[in-house]
């Protein structure tokens, strides 16, 4: 198998639970806590600007009403994205993707950019985060890894970027679903923890595909995992797995 560049644990929404998801401020936290890759969600605003959101809807996660995708990118800088977490995170701003990817390229942190289209809009949202991300980390040696459960954003992530390396990302085995990765030319598959396991792992190494998990909390899930040979973990757990040399350790 091809090298494997990325860090094995993954630091979910930049610092789980521990710092409002998807900011800036959470990175830092997960960075403080060790984490070397993050992941976060990246969808569009109405002028067709890469941020960082994971619900379709502003509410839960900011100072916003209503669907994200239909306010331009001048409104959405002005919401407050962490004053919903807890008083000391108030004023945190929703980030550009242009924002985090400075951010992640600055302290060569590996950067796991899941493609969360506003439902309607998979096509777009993938060639357009897709060919933003390629103009930010052109000429990085680390790219960074593109993601999605619509394998229809990742068709148009790979025609709009096809150096870029994309993964599927998988709640349960659907049908089809090996196929779709050779056809969407994926590296690796990253499913829900619960249904991964030594014959998943398996099969995919043996097809030169990475196996990772999401979103591992529990430490006997871990140490399950990594005895296995999974290649990566994406945790909220930031504060108990420590993403030290010697693997898992709560
Ligand atoms: O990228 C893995 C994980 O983030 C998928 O679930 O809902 O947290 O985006 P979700
Ligand atoms: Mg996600």
């Amino acid at each position: 198998m091809q090298p494997w560049p990325y860090p094995l644990w993954i630091a979910h929404r930049g610092a789980g639970k521990l710092a409002p998801e998807n900011t800036l401020a959470a990175f830092r936290l997960g960075a403080a806590h060790g984490y070397r890759a993050f992941e976060c969600d990246v969808k569009l605003s109405a002028d067709g600007v890469p941020f960082l959101l994971h619900d379709a809807t502003l509410e839960r996660t900011s100072s916003g009403t209503g669907t994200a995708a239909l306010v331009d990118w001048s409104g959405l800088s002005r919401l407050d994205a962490g004053g919903w977490h807890s008083r000391g995170y108030a004023g945190e701003p929703l980030p550009t993707l242009e924002a985090i990817a400075a951010y992640c390229i600055r302290n060569g942190y590996a950067l796991n950019i899941e493609i969360k289209p506003t439902p309607g809009a998979e096509g777009e949202t993938g060639r357009v985060v897709a060919a933003a991300a390629a103009r930010l980390w052109a000429g990085q040696a680390l790219p960074p890894l593109l993601s999605s459960f619509r394998p229809d954003a990742l068709q148009a992530a790979r025609e709009a970027a096809p150096a870029l390396p994309r993964a599927l990302l998988l709640d349960t085995l659907r049908d089809g679903w090996f196929d779709e990765l050779h056809t969407l030319h994926c590296v690796a598959a990253v499913t829900n923890h619960q249904i991964m396991d030594a014959a998943l792992i398996t099969r995919l190494h043996a097809a030169e595909l990475r196996a990772l998990v999401y979103t591992v909390n529990e430490t006997a899930d871990a140490e399950r995992l990594a005895a296995l040979g999974i290649d990566g973990l994406i945790t909220d757990a930031v504060d108990r797995f420590s993403p030290g040399p010697s693997g898992v350790r709560a």
